[in-house]
């Protein structure tokens, strides 16, 4: 398909207590490499082989949690169009101008009903991977950790998530791929969204609390890969919440587990290619545990109680 408007999830802030305790987690356990510190104390990441200067962005703060998701979008007509129709659908978006974040061109802001901070924006300085764009070898040896290859999407949750699937899909182009009933048989319970043709790009969770991050999700290029991440986990005694394990949603293979600060993240390879003619696949309350967890085929508790 061709891919237009809102390109892909982009960046993601994060709160964490210990900035120190958490710059050597993210750089020796997961494997991000730091790409620079801001006048606001933030410190910017991204991994090996992306190329835009950076994806992941945490700052010490008393809570743990998500500051904000933003995406990039093809460019700044775009970023144009897709601000006014934002205005026009009813929500209001504020400008952040270009470099208040590092490498990071003028943001558009604006708060979902689930209570989350989105951001669009369309430019990103373009660093490279560390190989060159002619001629390049197929990875750079000198990784650390779990190496994953991108930021790839978060799972969020909050009250109004009918309310946030209509912006996203009526006014930034999403659709939607798998959702799971509640028990009225009715309302969603939970949504998996793309803007591309990935399995997802960003999902939901309907929860009382608003502006909450159940997990921010690094995709690695295979199971052998994810099982490789278990060892580095166990290794470094990060705490793991479930897997290695697959999802029925997505079909992805997966590893949930906590940072220093609470925050869950996966680490997860796979979920089938979609497209926006295909009918979304609904799963029912009665089957949300294989929908979630298809080998144990039930959830456990702390999958819905704990999110940061
Ligand atoms: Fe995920």
């Amino acid at each position: 398909m061709a891919i237009t408007g809102v390109l892909r999830p982009g960046h993601f802030q994060m709160r964490v207590l210990d900035l120190q305790q958490s710059i050597d987690f993210y750089t020796n356990v997961i494997g991000l490499k730091e790409m620079g510190r801001d006048t606001q104390g933030r410190v910017y990441f991204k991994t090996q082989d992306e190329r835009d200067h950076n994806s992941f962005i945490i700052r010490e703060a008393d809570e743990a949690g998500v500051d904000f998701v933003g995406f990039k979008v093809a460019d700044q007509a775009t970023l144009d169009k897709l601000d006014a129709d934002l205005r026009a659908y009813g929500v209001h978006t504020e400008r952040i101008a270009a470099g208040e974040m590092l490498e990071t061109g003028e943001r558009v802001r604006f708060e979902i009903p689930t209570g989350h901070q989105i951001e669009l924006y369309a430019e990103k300085t373009d660093v490279g991977n560390g190989m060159p764009y002619v001629n390049p070898e197929v990875w750079v040896p000198d990784a650390k950790g779990i190496n994953p290859v991108r930021f790839d999407h978060c799972l969020l949750y909050g009250p109004d998530i009918d309310g946030a699937r209509k912006i996203f899909e009526d006014v930034l182009g999403f659709y939607l791929v798998e959702h799971v009933l509640m028990d009225d048989g009715e309302a969603d319970l939970a949504i998996w969204l793309t803007c591309s043709n990935k399995a997802h790009d960003i999902a939901f969770v309907r929860h009382p609390e608003p502006g909450k991050l159940h997990h921010v999700s690094f995709l690695l290029e295979s199971w052998e890969q994810v099982l490789r991440a278990a060892d580095i986990m166990s290794m470094n005694r990060v705490s793991i919440d479930i897997g290695p394990t697959r999802h029925g949603v997505t079909r992805g293979t997966t590893i949930y587990a906590f940072d220093p600060s609470g925050n869950r993240f996966e680490t997860f390879c796979g979920g089938y290619q979609t497209y926006p003619d295909q009918q979304p696949i609904k799963w029912t309350f009665d089957q949300v545990g294989p929908a979630v967890f298809y080998h144990d085929r039930k959830l456990n508790e702390r999958f819905l109680s704990v999110v940061s």
